[in-house]
């Protein structure tokens, strides 16, 4: 961690390539605000170091106590050659994973239709071939099933993830991005529309305290989604209101959506895109 804070790529190169009980991904949430060696070396503008640690499996997304995370710190310091470059890695990133996510899910769950179905998956067939040459749009999304699997994944009628649990972390770095850290502006606490509940993550960590929009509208045009959000209380919260439908375009302080080629995967590739035009 010193030799980060320090922007030392030298020995950051060193330490990593030697072992002594280093690693690119350590966080001891007691130490320094929960920070990361990717915060520490971003935050000294270093973009060797930083680019040395992502070799070594640094998560770029990694955020601290206060929800940030290294591309926040790079951009707030003014390192722009180093936001750019966490750019890149971040939608490199992203791309990677969904589709390698993707491909894995259409090998497990094809594979096991044939005997007993994890999930029912309704009626419809899914395209042959790599994921990649499947159609971008799956326009009978809304009248197939979606599926709900122990409770950490939400599925597509064609057994694709619509939302995992994993993604929880980018969604609270969404958050804490589109709600300035407090949720609150000049003019007060603010409001806030999602388009797209999923799996609730976003809407969740909205309502956290250090959040708590004054307005909360969730928009969902999921039938099966809608029946969740029912059935979790999320209609007697006090200060949501559910927008059952298609998005249409309306006037919030905040919009968030991560609904990108949704119908259609599991990428949040609009969310970070968002995201990232949000940070920088
Ligand atoms: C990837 S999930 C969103 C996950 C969410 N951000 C979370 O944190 O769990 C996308 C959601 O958008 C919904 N959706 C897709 N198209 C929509 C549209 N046109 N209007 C409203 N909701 C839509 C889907 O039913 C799905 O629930």
């Amino acid at each position: 961690m010193e030799a980060c804070q320090k922007g030392d790529a030298e020995a950051v190169s060193h330490l990593l390539r030697t072992g002594r009980g280093c690693s690119a991904s350590q966080q001891d949430p007691h130490y320094r605000n929960g920070s990361s060696p990717l915060i520490e070396a971003a935050r000294t503008g270093s973009l060797e170091t930083c680019r040395i640690l992502l070799e070594h499996g640094a998560p770029w997304n990694a955020i601290d106590k206060d929800g940030k995370c290294a591309g926040n710190y790079a951009s707030d310091l003014g390192h722009q050659s180093l936001v750019n470059y966490l750019v890149d890695v971040a939608v490199t990133a992203e791309l990677l994973l969904g589709a390698s996510i993707r491909t894995e899910m259409s090998t497990t769950y094809t594979s096991k239709e044939a005997t007993k179905p994890i999930v029912d998956i309704g009626t419809g067939s899914r395209c042959g071939g790599p994921v990649e040459h499947e159609p971008c749009t799956k326009s009978d999304f809304l009248s197939r099933d979606v599926c709900y699997v122990d409770g950490d994944k939400l599925l597509d009628g064609d057994g694709d993830a619509v939302m995992m649990e994993w993604e929880r972390p980018l969604m609270r770095a969404h958050a804490s991005v589109i709600m300035g850290g407090s949720g609150t502006s000049a003019t007060g606490k603010v409001s806030v529309m999602n388009v797209g509940f999923g799996m609730g993550i976003i809407d969740s960590i909205l309502q956290e305290e250090q959040f708590s929009p004054a307005l909360h509208v969730i928009v969902e045009a999921h039938p099966g989604v809608y029946a969740q959000m029912i059935k979790d209380g999320w209609d007697k919260k006090p200060n949501v209101r559910i927008v059952y439908g298609k998005c249409r375009f309306s006037s919030f302080c905040v919009l968030f959506t991560n609904m990108p080629r949704y119908y259609y995967g599991c990428v949040s590739l609009l969310a970070c895109f968002y995201f990232l035009s949000k940070i920088f």
